[in-house]
């Protein structure tokens, strides 16, 4: 088993930040959806919120990651009997992807600078306020994080149906490989 990508295929590293990225943002995307219905000032409540922003900020980090090491190694191509016009969207979809990875959680961490609330990465240490307490942009971020949240969602949707298809209809590896690291 290999732990970079190759021509055939991707490797262990590749594969373990896929899917622990795909985890955190179920995780972060439940949290988010839920935690508001919470009550306000209690100290459970504030907990909820702050295991949101510390799942954001690890798949800041994971992102971070990915990019140093997909820039930096080698990628399988794609099957030979995909379509230009597939190659293309999939391309699109993967690189708007990666943008939102990035988009999403530093939004969501600007909007909670600007409410003054820093955050407490698992409890662990306390990350520097990238920006002032400004309320007028409170707002606005968290509406920017939360429509950048959305837009996340629906290309993951849109990531997992071509997955699909490739598995069900296509009945290539394109899935397989994404879970079986490769040997070669
Ligand atoms: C939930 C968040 C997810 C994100 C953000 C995400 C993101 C990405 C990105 C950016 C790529 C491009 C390759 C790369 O990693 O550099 C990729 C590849 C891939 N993803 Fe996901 N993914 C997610 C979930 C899933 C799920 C749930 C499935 C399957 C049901 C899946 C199946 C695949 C497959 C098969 C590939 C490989 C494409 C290839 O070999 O060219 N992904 N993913």
């Amino acid at each position: 088993m290999r732990l970079a990508n190759s021509a055939h295929g991707w490797g262990l590293v590749h594969i373990v930040l896929h899917w622990a990225t795909a985890a955190l943002i179920g995780w972060a995307a439940w949290l988010g959806w839920t935690m508001t219905d919470l009550p306000r000032f209690d100290p459970a409540t504030f907990v909820t919120y702050n295991l949101h922003k510390s799942l954001g900020v690890t798949i800041l980090l994971l992102a971070a990651l990915r990019l140093v090491w997909r820039v930096s190694r080698k990628r399988p191509a794609p099957p030979p009997a995909m379509r230009p016009i597939e190659r293309r969207l999939a391309g699109v979809t993967h690189a708007s992807l990666f943008a939102l990875l990035f988009l999403v959680p530093v939004l969501g961490w600007l909007t909670t600078a600007a409410a003054d609330v820093p955050v407490d990465w698992f409890g662990l240490v306390v990350l520097p306020q990238p920006i002032d307490a400004a309320e007028p942009w409170r707002e606005w971020l968290e509406d920017a994080h939360w429509l950048a949240a959305m837009l996340l969602l629906a290309l993951v949707a849109l990531h997992v149906a071509g997955a699909l298809k490739h598995q069900l209809i296509d009945g290539d590896d394109v899935l397989r490989r994404m879970i079986v690291p490769t040997r070669e």
